[in-house]
C-alpha cells in the first residue's frame, strides 16, 4: 500500500460523508501491521453529540477486521467539493495514539491539496497513556 493509494482511499470514502449539519466532509483510511486498509468517514446526528469523527470510524473497521496498530492514517477533510487543512481533532488524536507508536505517520491534506506528514508526537506532545 503506497501513500497515495492510501490518500485516494481517503478521499474516496469522504464521498460518503453523513455530515448535513456541519457540512464538512471528512474521509480517513488506515493501513495496520497486516497491510490491511480500513476507511471510515464522519456520520452526523441530529442530537449533535452523537456524531462521530472519520477517524474513528476507521479506527472501529481497524479492530473489528483485527488489526492493532495504525501504521500509517490518511485524512482527508473540507467542504462538499473541495479539501482543505483537516488535522484530527483532539479527541481523535486521543484515539490514534491508542493504536500508534513512535513510526506511526499521520498525513493530512492542506488547502493547497498538498500533503503533510505528522508523527504521533508532533499532534499530541506529551501525551496520557495507562
Ligand atoms: N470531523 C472529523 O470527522 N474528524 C476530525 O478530526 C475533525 C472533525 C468531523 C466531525 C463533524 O462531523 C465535522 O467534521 C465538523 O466538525
Amino acid at each position: 500500500m503506497t501513500d497515495e493509494e492510501l490518500l485516494d482511499a481517503a478521499r474516496d470514502v469522504r464521498e460518503k460523508a453523513y455530515c448535513p449539519y456541519s457540512g464538512f466532509h471528512v474521509g480517513a483510511a488506515i493501513v495496520d501491521e497486516n497491510d490491511q486498509v480500513h476507511v471510515g468517514c464522519n456520520v452526523e446526528n441530529a442530537a449533535y453529540p452523537q456524531g462521530s469523527c472519520a477517524e474513528a470510524g476507521a479506527i472501529a473497521a481497524m479492530i473489528a477486521a483485527g488489526g492493532t496498530r495504525i501504521v500509517t492514517i490518511a485524512v482527508a477533510g473540507g467542504g462538499e467539493n473541495k479539501t482543505r487543512a483537516c488535522t484530527p481533532c483532539g479527541g481523535c488524536r486521543q484515539r490514534i495514539h491508542e493504536f500508534a507508536d513512535e513510526n506511526t505517520r499521520i498525513i493530512v491534506k492542506d488547502d493547497d491539496e498538498d500533503w503533510h506528514t505528522f508523527t504521533m508526537d508532533d499532534l499530541l506532545p506529551s501525551s496520557f497513556h495507562l
